[in-house]
């Protein structure tokens, strides 16, 4: 496979110019007239190479509605994975920001824990293993960007949410052509990640647009079989589907969306963001609340949360705070256990005779 892994000389010239200047005030010398192009750091280029090699081998090119061909994927990226191993306990990821050279800190962004990302938004995408790295000094930070295509002819319950309830969302997420990833220089790793469809390298593969009507939730809902939707919400696809513990996390997190109700929660953590978040933190599916069950019950215990409609903390009622912090605990005693089966059945897989699962990644 012809991966390419290329710097943008304008960057890099920059990059170079400044370390080569500061390198020479060090010195007590001016400042050269003409910067050495510096490369990007072999370890930066080698995570990146890593990592774009991973995604261009288990998320190959495929029709976008191809639902194995994106089950393949989550379960390779759920495990552990190279990707997995570069990502921070909380990662950003959203949209490029529509406003030209717009920092991450004035982009609007969503928080969430790997199993999150890994399991719902980035096998959304497939990737041929094209990319650049840079170095961008507004942010301090390496800029790897991932030639990639959207699977926008999926059904509605193998997305995290109904991403067309913002039609612009949607759009850009239908046309995207590159995912970015932000790389701490310090340990390489992926602090934020984004899409976008204003790359200048081209789409992979033409999109045929699905038109979707306005949608205003449920963020969470049966379908006629009686499942729960969105399906992968439910960790369906990376999870066996014999494992027992399923449905009660399903029971479990619709205890918890109660109290969650109740306790206003619901007023802020959800996908339409009513309170313009700038770094949104999802509670609206199992798998969204699972991924913040810790922070969750911290900051309910420090009566950090919930707020009011200024942003001031207020501690719940003794009653509620009771119920809410049992549902979080009884909820996060089964996401637990579901995913010590998970690794349980992963290790018989492994030392057993047949070993085409991809073992799947426990926390604790
Ligand atoms: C008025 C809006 C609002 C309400 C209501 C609200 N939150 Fe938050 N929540 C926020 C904001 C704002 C943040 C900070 C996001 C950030 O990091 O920028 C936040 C952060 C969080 C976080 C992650 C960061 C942390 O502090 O650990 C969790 C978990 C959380 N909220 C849970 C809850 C729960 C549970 C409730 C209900 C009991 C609740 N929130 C009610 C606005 C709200």
């Amino acid at each position: 496979m012809g991966f390419q892994a290329t710097t943008s000389p304008r960057r890099a010239v920059r990059w170079a110019a400044r370390a080569a200047c500061a390198a020479m005030a060090l010195a007590g010398l001016a400042a050269p007239a003409q910067a050495q192009e510096a490369p990007v750091p072999a370890a930066v280029q080698q995570a990146a190479r890593e990592i774009a090699t991973e995604l261009a081998t288990h998320c190959p090119l495929a029709p976008a509605g191809d639902t194995a061909a994106y089950n393949a994927c989550r379960k390779a990226l759920f495990g552990p994975s190279a990707l997995r191993a570069h990502l921070p306990e909380i990662l950003l990821w959203g949209r490029q920001s529509k406003t030209p050279n717009a920092t991450l800190r004035q982009t609007n962004l969503t928080q969430f824990a790997p199993d999150v990302w890994t399991n719902m938004y980035v096998p959304l995408f497939m990737f041929n293993g094209r990319h650049t790295v840079e170095w961008v000094p507004e942010e301090r930070m390496f800029l790897v960007r991932l030639e990639a295509a959207f699977r926008n002819r999926l059904a509605p319950g193998q997305f995290p949410y109904p991403f067309w309830h913002d039609e612009a969302k949607w759009a850009t997420y239908e046309n995207a052509n590159a995912v970015m990833l932000w790389l701490n220089p310090e340990n390489r790793q992926v602090r934020a990640a984004q899409f976008t469809d204003r790359a200048a390298t081209p789409l992979l593969q033409p999109v045929t647009p699905v038109q979707h009507a306005k949608y205003e939730g449920p963020w969470l809902w049966t379908d006629e079989k009686g499942n729960t939707q969105p399906a992968v919400t439910l960790f369906d696809g990376v999870y066996q589907a014999d494992n027992p513990f399923i449905k009660s996390i399903d029971r479990q997190y619709r205890d918890l969306a109660l109290q969650l109700r109740e306790s206003q929660c619901v007023n802020c953590h959800v996908p339409s963001n009513p309170d313009k978040m700038t770094r949104l933190v999802l509670l609206s599916t199992p798998a969204h609340a699972a991924g913040e069950v810790d922070r969750l019950i911290k900051a309910v215990r420090e009566d950090r949360m919930p707020m009011d409609e200024f942003r001031l903390s207020y501690a719940l009622s003794p009653e509620n705070k009771k119920w809410l912090l049992e549902s979080a605990e009884a909820f996060k005693t089964t996401v637990r256990a579901a995913q010590a089966w998970e690794q349980q059945a992963a290790r018989k897989t492994v030392s057993g005779v047949q070993s085409s699962l991809n073992p799947v990644e426990v926390i604790k």
